[in-house]
């Protein structure tokens, strides 16, 4: 099980001042010596947070890898193809959003934008992956437009209010999960997971990797980034070893 932390919210609190601290290059580095498998950070179009100078940075600095997430805007896309990420995963992006909220529309109208970031970023040697909800229908695509992996979205998951609804959402996520993997995507997940609701979802079988951001970021206020990621990684191993001795 592959856990990246997401830095973007230690570059919020360095553009709420328009400063230079906090770093979120400095954070990487604390979150792989914590236990990161890997370094995710979202360049926005209306850059609020993360800004390019961040991104390579985190290129030249990190020993793990970097997975950026983007829109399909041409010119964030054409400054992926330079850095040449490890992971590149396409998200949408509203800019009155607070966050991402909800996954990539795969439909014949975005086909041709979509597929087009994708071969681009392909050919400067990323995987890619595409941000979508846990529906049949969006995994079949993602699979048939050629992505290598799908980020299947937590949200719903994780804003559940009732046992029931979490466990519904739950079993949302195993179904899609089975479904990519039949398809032959490698299969990730992430947003709103927190220290208290992930262990369920890093028990998915399929589930290969997650990404991480707020949850750690707000605990490493108080705690440090390097022990914040720590004890996120104690838990993700905990379910993944409930897994393999089941
Ligand atoms: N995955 C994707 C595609 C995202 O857009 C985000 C938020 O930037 C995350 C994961 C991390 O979400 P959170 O900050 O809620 O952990």
């Amino acid at each position: 099980m592959r856990l990246y932390i997401n830095v973007d919210h230690v570059a919020t609190v360095r553009e709420a001042r328009q400063t230079d601290e906090p770093d979120p290059v400095r954070a990487a580095v604390l979150a792989e010596l914590g236990g990161a498998d890997g370094i995710t950070v979202h360049l926005r179009e209306d850059r609020r947070h993360v800004q390019e100078r961040d991104v390579r940075l985190l290129d030249e600095t990190i020993r793990t890898v970097l997975n950026l997430e983007l829109s399909t805007d041409e010119e964030v896309v054409e400054l992926a193809r330079e850095w040449e990420p490890y992971q590149a995963t396409l998200v949408p992006e509203r800019r009155q959003e607070v966050t991402t909220e909800g996954g990539m529309a795969l439909e014949s109208g975005t086909r041709e934008r979509i597929t087009g970031a994708m071969e681009r970023l392909a050919d400067a040697g990323s995987r890619v992956a595409l941000f979508i909800d846990p529906e049949e229908e969006a995994i079949r695509r993602a699979a048939d437009w050629g992505a290598d992996a799908v980020e299947l979205h937590t949200g719903e998951y994780a804003n559940a209010t009732s046992d029931e609804g979490r466990e519904a959402e739950l079993d949302r996520l195993r179904s899609g999960a089975r479904a990519a993997r039949d398809l032959g995507l490698d299969v990730h997940m992430g947003h709103g997971l927190t220290y208290e609701n992930v262990a369920p979802v890093v028990a998915i079988p399929e589930c290969e990797e997650v990404s991480i951001g707020h949850s750690v970021v707000s605990r490493s206020v108080f705690e440090g980034m390097e022990d914040a990621v720590r004890t996120m990684r104690e838990i993700v191993d905990r379910a993944r070893r409930g897994l393999r001795d089941a």
